[in-house]
């Protein structure tokens, strides 16, 4: 049957029961970059992941890409999903990423699956007003329950990633040691600029992260290193990761590095990351101190 009562005012009309704010005031963080395969999957998952294990905060993983791949990159911690995804939240069918937030096996760590209609929601959110305020809008209730949001975005500048920067406070930016990928954040950190003249929101870098660094290609990393610090000088993050086998087993595995390969340097530079992000982003811990010092 066709629906003549749209969700949202079937909700005013039936009453709807409001969402239970929380206490916190989460700090909104995309992991964007326009170049595919640098490893903004495998960052948002590991990163997520420390944050709740290490540094004992309450985080939530938003997938906004398609592809789907942080469901399966931690499909041994999340329980199945019913189907519902952040299309729901983009279409008004749910109120709020809360509302679709998912308890994973990692207590603190909760997921907001990305769904295979998302593509064809970011069609059909391209033509209302505000487009590029949805997400930020189905926020609010979750910023107030959990520390850090953290943001898996789809490799390009299209919508879904406009609706992540701007229900952010921080953008992290991987990229890989090629000039590629370099052309790459330029272009991002352009995205930055106008999305502070046009629209009137101040997303600020939480930093540059060099991945997939292979020591053998010294010259190339040297020379990607100099342009890098020549025009991010402080954003340059001291964390780099490193090619590691462990990080691309772990994801066909399902799970964080830290469970697959505890002792590998994937999981080392990662944990390296949380404490640098925790500290530049003044991230603490649940009820207590912050848990993260300088890393020096
Ligand atoms: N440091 C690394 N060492 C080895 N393999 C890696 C590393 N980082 C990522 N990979 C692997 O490279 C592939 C791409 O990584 P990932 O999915 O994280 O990139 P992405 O930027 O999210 O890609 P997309 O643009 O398609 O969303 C995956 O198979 C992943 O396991
Ligand atoms: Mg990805």
């Amino acid at each position: 049957m066709v629906q003549l009562i749209p969700e949202g005012l079937r909700r005013m009309v039936g009453g709807a029961t409001a969402l239970e704010t929380g206490t916190r005031e989460a700090v909104v963080l995309s992991v964007a970059a326009q170049k595919g395969g640098v490893g903004k999957t495998t960052t948002a998952v590991n990163l997520a992941y420390a944050l709740a294990r290490f540094h004992d905060l309450r985080v939530l993983l938003v997938d906004i890409d398609s592809q789907g791949h942080v469901a399966s990159a931690l499909y041994r911690l999340v329980p199945p999903t019913g189907g519902e995804g952040v299309s729901d939240i983009l279409l008004g069918k749910k109120r709020d990423i809360f509302e679709v937030a998912r308890p994973t096996r990692l207590d603190g760590l909760h997921v907001t699956p990305s769904d295979r209609h998302l593509n064809e929601t970011e069609g059909i959110i391209g033509a209302r007003i505000g487009k590029e305020l949805l997400l930020r809008q189905a926020s609010r209730v979750a910023r107030t329950h959990f520390d850090a949001i953290i943001i898996d975005c789809p490799p390009n500048l299209g919508n879904l990633t406009l609706n992540a920067l701007l229900a952010s406070s921080h953008v992290l930016i991987p990229s890989d040691m090629s000039v590629l990928s370099l052309q790459g954040v330029h272009d991002l950190v352009d995205a930055l600029e106008t999305v502070r003249e046009r629209l009137g929101h101040d997303v600020k870098l939480a930093g540059l992260l060099r991945t997939r660094v292979d020591g053998r290609n010294r010259t190339v990393n040297e020379a990607i290193l100099e342009a890098l610090e020549q025009d991010y000088g402080p954003q340059l993050l001291k964390t780099q990761i490193p090619v590691n086998t462990a990080l691309a087993k772990s994801q066909l595995e399902g799970r964080a590095v830290f469970d697959y390969a505890p002792a590998s340097t994937g999981a080392a530079a990662y944990r390296d990351l949380a404490l640098e992000i925790s500290w530049r982003l003044g991230l603490s811990a649940r009820g207590g101190p912050a848990a993260a010092s300088h890393p020096g």
